[in-house]
């Protein structure tokens, strides 16, 4: 499984960092959505799902948390602990955000505004989406 990891280029000078992020240049997709998470509680674990289109770009901006990515054959679990790093997670794939630090607000792009019927929550039919996929149906 690939993961997608992108750096992005601090602006940093004597005052502190500064990042920037565009639509089809820093980020892949046309940014439709942005939205963050913050005051996780310990042992918590978000997200739990996969989408029939959605692309994202996840961005721990404070604080650490891991995410694992399931694309139905093969799972990694990546850390994100730094504001300048962001990982990519395509529409067919099982997430899971976990070991949020208590001070973690994790910020994610979203290529897709808010659509419940865009969700696959339950793991079987994400395994069927994958399944049918590859078949090309
Ligand atoms: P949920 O899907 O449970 O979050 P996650 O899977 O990432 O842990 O979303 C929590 C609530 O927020 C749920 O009631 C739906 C709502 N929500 C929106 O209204 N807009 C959004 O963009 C998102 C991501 C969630």
């Amino acid at each position: 499984m690939q993961v997608i990891k992108y750096v992005f280029q601090p602006h940093g000078d004597e005052r502190g960092q500064l990042v920037s992020l565009e639509e089809f240049k820093d980020i892949p997709f046309q940014i439709k959505r942005v939205y963050f998470m913050y005051d996780t509680e310990k042992n918590v674990v978000r997200g739990k799902h996969a989408h029939k289109n959605l692309e994202q770009i996840l961005v721990c901006i404070h604080g650490s948390c891991k995410i694992l990515l399931d694309n139905g054959h093969e799972k990694k679990v990546v850390p994100l602990e730094k504001p300048y790093e962001g990982l990519y997670v395509a529409n067919d794939m099982w997430r899971e955000m976990y070991d949020f630090s208590p001070d973690a607000v994790l910020l994610v792009f979203a290529s897709e505004v808010y659509d419940e019927s865009d969700y696959i929550r339950d793991y079987d039919e994400f395994l069927k989406f994958v399944k049918e996929r590859k078949n090309g149906n």
